[in-house]
């Protein structure tokens, strides 16, 4: 068995005594965004500290824990806050839960992030479907040794972001009445925020909205043969859209728009 068999047998024989039994969806909940999580019904809550071969998350606005349980009557595995690549982790570590929820059987992965827009239509408070993004990271998770076993070494990234989940999102925000954009993420490595002359090139190249996760994450399941939704909640129109860009208006945006956010990924769950 390959290094990473090894680790994944190790963390989910902890996963399943810590009595974690079968998954249905991964999810990932970013910035502000991890109170989703607190819903979840016959929930086990085990801090990422805990869990065998995870890193620790340093973030504010992010808890840093694994739940398990029953949401909207699915099986999920959240992960309250995420590991980034600017904390100084590898793509590999940033990503091992994604390939954790992949071995406990999950079939697909919701994501979520914080993330600006570049869109000139999106106004902070926004959440945006995302349809594709766009790698900029400068780094790719699978580099390196492929394990034949996650997947093949030259995956195809034309439907990383699954069709058939974009029309239950579309209509469920239809129904709550949520204004849902749609666009392609730009992913950057961070930790800084863009500069105006990156946002315009972002911009030229296609892209509606930029953050500092999920693009690998997504990568990794793509891999693993799991099917995608991702969700960004638009907290700040990009850099030079507006005066300035912190970290604390991120937050106060997730803060504003989270009910919105959590009925949308409930509801969306259900269907
Ligand atoms: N840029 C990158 N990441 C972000 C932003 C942004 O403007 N807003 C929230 N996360």
């Amino acid at each position: 068995m390959t290094k990473l068999g090894e680790m994944l047998k190790e963390t989910t024989a902890f996963l399943k005594e810590k009595g974690v039994g079968e998954v249905d969806f991964g999810l990932i909940l970013g910035s502000g965004l991890g109170e989703l999580a607190d819903e979840v019904e016959d929930a086990i809550a085990i801090p990422f500290s805990e869990v065998p071969h995870f890193a620790v998350s340093t973030v504010v606005g992010h808890a840093g824990k694994l739940v398990y349980g029953t949401l909207s009557g699915k099986k999920v595995l959240a992960m309250q806050g995420r590991f980034h690549y600017y904390e100084g982790h590898s793509m590999q570590k940033v990503t091992y839960p994604v390939r954790v929820m992949a071995a406990m059987g999950a079939h697909s992965l919701v994501v979520t992030n914080a993330a600006g827009g570049v869109n000139e239509n999106f106004t902070p408070g926004n959440l945006m479907l995302i349809t594709d993004h766009i790698n900029f990271t400068g780094d790719n998770p699978l580099i390196g040794e492929n394990d034949e076993a996650m997947g093949p070494r030259f995956p195809d990234m034309s439907h990383a972001y699954t069709p058939a989940y974009f029309e239950i999102a579309k209509k469920v925000a239809k129904e709550q009445n949520v204004p849902l954009q749609e666009g392609v993420y730009m992913g950057y490595s961070g930790p800084t925020y863009e500069t105006p002359a990156e946002i315009r090139m972002s911009r030229v190249m296609g892209a509606d909205a930029v953050g500092m996760s999920t693009v690998s994450e997504v990568i990794v399941a793509a891999h693993s043969g799991l099917k995608v939704l991702g969700i960004s909640c638009i907290t700040n129109l990009a850099a030079g859209m507006q005066s300035s860009l912190n970290h604390a208006e991120v937050v106060e945006t997730t803060e504003r728009v989270k009910a919105q956010f959590k009925e949308l990924i409930k509801a969306t769950l259900a269907e």
